[in-house]
């Protein structure tokens, strides 16, 4: 018998987009302990468990705004009033951010970069997660990720990275695909 060549998961995984928009209710916490499971079933070389979750719910956005303008200030002390505004705001796209923090270790098998792409696609796996349990969410960056001043306020160490603020809650309006066409030479049967 042949296999049917679509399946509901990878339906799913064809399917899964970002949302920018984002609105009340976020994931709670027995839901987020749920999705927690999916990021530490993802390929893990050695079992080192490169990654971990900083979860800054909606009574904690404001005081991560004024943390996100602290270091925008110390970056460029000129920055102007809607400069300093827009960054008070940007934890408010969201009811809840999941900041995805990768931890290298040392190990003579697993270079970073091994245990960098494995924390990625635990990163993956929250936003998968949370698309399953009929959340949306997108995974930013920028400057924000890059900040000494926020890694430390958010009690990131000297021997972590920040690797995205996932921003997580209800999508507001429809899903807007972006087209993503499959590049033309990304297969090639040897
Ligand atoms: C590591 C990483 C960092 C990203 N940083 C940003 C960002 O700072 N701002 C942004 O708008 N999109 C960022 N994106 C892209 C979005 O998460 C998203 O993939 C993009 O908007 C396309 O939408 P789609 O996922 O529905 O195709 C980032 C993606 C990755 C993988």
């Amino acid at each position: 018998m042949t296999k049917p060549i679509m399946n509901m998961h990878v339906e799913f995984l064809i399917e899964r987009n970002s949302a920018a928009r984002l609105d009340e209710p976020a994931p709670n916490r027995s839901e987020l302990s749920v999705m927690l499971k999916s990021a530490f079933r993802v390929p893990d070389h050695a079992g080192l468990k490169p990654v971990r979750f900083i979860s800054i719910e909606s009574h904690r956005l404001e005081a991560l705004g004024n943390v996100f303008e602290q270091a925008l200030i110390k970056r460029n002390p000129a920055a102007s009033e809607s400069q300093r505004e827009r960054a008070r705001k940007s934890p408010m796209r969201a009811p809840m951010i999941i900041v995805a923090v990768s931890k290298i270790t040392r190990h003579a098998q697993v270079p970073a970069m091994e245990q960098r792409l494995s924390a990625g696609c635990s990163a993956y796996a929250i936003l998968l997660s949370a698309e399953a349990f009929g959340y949306a969410g997108i995974w930013r960056t920028g400057d924000a990720s890059r900040d000494s001043y926020i890694a430390k306020s958010l009690g990131v160490g000297e021997n972590e990275e920040i690797i995205g603020f996932l921003y997580l809650g209800t999508r507001i309006g429809e899903p807007k695909m972006l087209d993503k066409d499959i590049p033309e030479n990304c297969l090639r049967h040897w």
